[in-house]
């Protein structure tokens, strides 16, 4: 087919949930990605921070290969070799002492949200259920992840949303500690916030939230979807702030591509759940764990968190270099390979222009340009991009 056949046909027959470029993607390597017609795309939003390895990364695909003619799927009635061994690793490279597997970020929420009322309705008391969450935070789709998600817009025409969440401006300790009430159960946040716009809080205040649950005896829920799996230059972005969480979520990275998330917490906290309380039918399949194994295995053992740290400080120092020559780039700030330009105008042209010009980027809340490219890239990539968005951002 021609691209402008599947741009059409896509139209017809897929529900209108996503704004798309009108490209068609059908080859990926490294940090490059091709369209149907032949042209070439440097790709900085990586499936958006989840194909941090890059495409088609040969010890990705060689797992999944050799996986998909052993076994494909059988269920969580049975153990898996690929599922305990994925455990294993992260547990060995965590806070966490046990591991839930499930398909997508969001449901790795759900999975902490219902953990922490079943701990909380067992250790606390019937009436500690509530979860408080911040403000622009971003943690999924689903009804009970959209009312975790501080951002009416994401709630709108959904309503009833969920009972018993509240929201408090992010790196506002006042706040929160004003916001707790007999029936907290914990709070839950992003160490970064994404979608909110690569939002990074003061050094102190991942610490100082630890502090605050354990004075009120109440879990820290991390959503470490976009952040985790050496997005920042750490394995987990809580690693910068000394402190370990109760729970933690992953997806997104985690698979380099294969759909999958996590949802892990202490032995104490996981002991709530027993066999019944939660599951996924493809929750821990065999292709997904085979795919994350090496994709852990991947970033644990070639020093990726090393060049993540090298190659994102200088694409940080050649943004803000950026910033000097365009008055449009208000501000510039990021941490790893997890950077972002806010804008003070909107940044859809700029978006479209630089794919025009074969540089893929995304723009998060209209005025933040983001970027979260696969962390292998190297300096003679981020110049590319530097040289594509200088020159889209010329007269602006
Ligand atoms: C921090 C965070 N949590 C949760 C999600 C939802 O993940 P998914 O789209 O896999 O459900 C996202 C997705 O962008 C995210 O950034």
């Amino acid at each position: 087919m021609k691209e402008k056949e599947i741009t059409v046909l896509a139209n017809e027959n897929i529900m209108n949930t996503y704004k798309r470029f009108p490209i068609v993607l059908v080859k990926g390597s490294g940090a490059k990605v091709w369209d149907i017609e032949g042209r070439e795309y440097l790709d900085f939003v990586a499936g958006i921070a989840v194909c941090n390895l890059g495409h088609s990364h040969p010890a990705v695909v060689a797992a999944v290969k050799e996986q998909v003619e052993k076994l494909t799927h059988v269920s969580n009635l049975y153990y898996t070799e690929p599922q305990t061994m994925l455990a294993g690793l992260l547990v060995e490279n965590s806070f966490a002492d046990k591991v839930f597997f499930c398909n997508s970020g969001a449901e790795a929420n759900e999975a902490a949200i219902k953990l922490a009322r079943k701990y909380a309705h067992e250790k606390m008391g019937d009436d500690k259920f509530e979860l408080i969450t911040m403000k622009d935070s971003f943690h999924g789709r689903t009804m009970a992840t959209i009312t975790a998600t501080g951002q009416e817009k994401f709630q709108f025409g959904f309503t009833p949303l969920l009972a018993g969440f509240s929201y408090v401006p992010f790196n506002d300790l006042k706040a929160l500690e004003g916001a707790i009430t007999p029936k907290t159960c914990g709070i839950m946040l992003e160490p970064i916030q994404g979608e909110g716009g690569v939002i990074i809080p003061d050094a102190q205040y991942l610490a100082q939230v630890r502090e605050i649950c354990d004075r009120h005896k109440i879990l820290l829920i991390l959503d470490e979807v976009q952040t985790g799996i050496g997005r920042t230059g750490k394995l987990f972005a809580y690693e910068y702030s000394g402190i370990k969480p109760d729970i933690m979520t992953l997806a997104k990275a985690l698979g380099n591509g294969f759909p999958v998330g996590a949802m892990l917490a202490t032995d104490k906290i996981a002991q709530a759940f027993t066999p019944g309380n939660h599951a996924s039918t493809f929750g821990g399949n065999l292709l997904a764990m085979a795919a994350s194994y090496a994709t852990m295995k991947t970033i644990l053992d070639e020093n990726i968190m090393g060049n993540c740290l090298k190659t994102g400080d200088y694409f940080l120092s050649k943004l803000k270099q950026l910033q000097q020559k365009h008055k449009i780039i208000k501000e510039v700030r990021g941490r790893g390979m997890m950077l972002a330009c806010s804008l003070n105008i909107e940044g859809a042209d700029i978006v479209n222009e630089c794919m025009q010009r074969g540089l893929l980027i995304n723009c998060t809340g209209g005025k933040t340009l983001r970027f979260v490219p696969p962390l292998i890239i190297t300096a003679t990539d981020v110049d590319h991009a530097i040289e594509v968005i200088d020159q889209v951002m010329e007269g602006k």
